[in-house]
């Protein structure tokens, strides 16, 4: 069934969540500075269970239920923007129903929102302690850059073919501070790229390695806890760019120093929404802050007479980089898009596209591509496949419904959990 409008989609919804009426919550926002006194308690108000209702029928591996709008007959492009499913469409349409009614009095219940969002990342990330919402992965790996107390004669280790994201950010900072910035090789095998870490680490006054959990183009999963263990033995830190993994390959923060990632890809919600995590306790400056960085910075449009001031400290923790207003629509719509994710588990989710990658793989092989894919420790949601006609190859699979990307002239395939394993045939057909 195609459902070609809003209205429609809406009303599918509504006949399916009938089924799963979520009791009506209110809300009460807890965390550090949401404006919480009197006046504006008693003006708080019963979201409609609709907002934050996310419908648990139709969430199958394999089954595109909650995308019937998606044209391509194949979806492969999670790795760079994922389609809008039903849940999404809703929850954006439901914030701006709010908006639309209540004007500022709308803004109040989605603080605890955001703090729950919070929750579900923390959960993906396997992470605790404070994040902030940010607008893109870059946005959050720049503002982390300029936040690292940086010492002369600093070094920062790069990975040549990392997405630009990951390097411009510390490059600038490297250029700001005066650090020194070397690029390690991506063209390695697993031991020869932990030992040139390792030799790089071993030289001294390395400030942060930053590296992405999986490189955009070849789908190659890092080694990050072997690279955080080295890292920490020298005395430096590890700073992740997660975008390419959190959603489809299993992930622990754990060990790590700073996250970064995007909710536009494999976590299936908008633009213009990201996340920074830093371990509790970072040391942090803050040099870039806002009105919304310091500790209780709403008072003064709350509390009566005397309590506008500019020198109220700036909170110590990542959050501070929460600097103005958020994305409202946008963080609901990620939450939205999350939700399945979990409902599935992100293992999975795994297992799932390593079955879709294990039939695609050999039927790309036998028409002539090489395959790019590493052993199983190294695999991730992307699998990426070369071959002279790499281009042409992919406006004809574009053309034929297969929806992919040719990311500095190799064919990058990225399904998700909703991509069926009969895709394959989709496939082969459009290639022959
Ligand atoms: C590894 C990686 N990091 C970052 C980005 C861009 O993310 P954002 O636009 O959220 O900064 C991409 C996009 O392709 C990417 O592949």
């Amino acid at each position: 069934m195609v459902v070609h409008s809003v209205e429609a989609v809406q009303l599918l919804d509504r006949v399916v969540l009938s089924f799963q009426v979520a009791p009506q919550k209110t809300v009460l926002p807890s965390f550090s500075w949401v404006p919480t006194p009197a006046a504006v308690r008693a003006s708080i108000r019963t979201l409609p269970g609709s907002v934050f209702r996310i419908g648990r029928g139709m969430v199958q591996l394999g089954s595109r239920a909650l995308f019937p709008q998606l044209q391509a007959r194949a979806y492969c492009n999670h790795a760079a923007v994922s389609p809008a499913s039903t849940r999404v469409m809703r929850a954006v349409t439901g914030v701006l129903a709010e908006y639309a009614q209540h004007g500022l009095d709308a803004i109040f219940p989605f603080f605890e929102q955001r703090e729950s969002l919070k929750d579900d990342l923390r959960t993906l990330l396997g992470v605790e302690g404070p994040i902030a919402i940010t607008a893109s992965t870059n946005r959050g790996l720049s503002d982390a850059a300029l936040s690292l107390p940086w010492q002369p004669g600093d070094r920062v280790l790069l990975f040549e073919g990392e997405f630009p994201a990951n390097v411009t950010p510390w490059v600038q900072a490297a250029k700001a501070f005066g650090a020194e910035v070397t690029f390690l090789s991506l063209d390695a095998t697993l031991p020869e790229l932990l030992e040139e870490a390792r030799r790089e680490l071993a030289k001294g006054k390395v400030r942060v390695l930053a590296v992405s959990a999986v490189q955009f183009q070849t789908g190659r999963r890092m080694p990050i806890d072997q690279l955080a263990d080295l890292c920490h033995q020298h005395g430096a830190l590890i700073a992740v760019d997660a975008i390419q993994a959190v959603g489809v390959v299993p992930f622990s923060g754990a060990k790590l120093d700073l996250i970064a990632g995007g909710a536009h890809k494999w976590l299936m919600g908008m633009e213009g929404v990201g996340y920074l995590w830093a371990r509790p306790g970072l040391e942090l400056v803050p040099r870039v802050s806002g009105w919304l960085s310091h500790a209780e910075p709403v008072d003064f449009l709350m509390e009566g007479a005397g309590k506008l001031r500019y020198d109220k400290p700036i909170r110590s923790e990542i959050d501070f980089l929460e600097i103005g207003s958020t994305n409202v629509a946008g963080c609901v719509a990620l939450q939205a898009a999350i939700a399945p994710i979990l409902e599935l588990g992100v293992p999975a989710i795994f297992e799932h596209v390593q079955a879709w990658h294990d039939r695609v793989e050999p039927a790309l092989v036998e028409r002539g591509f090489t395959s790019l894919r590493r052993g199983p420790g190294e695999r991730s949601g992307t699998l990426t496949v070369s071959h002279p006609d790499a281009m042409e190859l992919g406006i004809q699979l574009n053309e034929a419904g297969v929806a992919c990307t040719t990311p500095d002239g190799v064919l990058r395939l990225a399904p998700h959990w909703p991509n069926a394993l009969d895709e394959v045939d989709v496939l082969t057909a459009a290639l022959s």
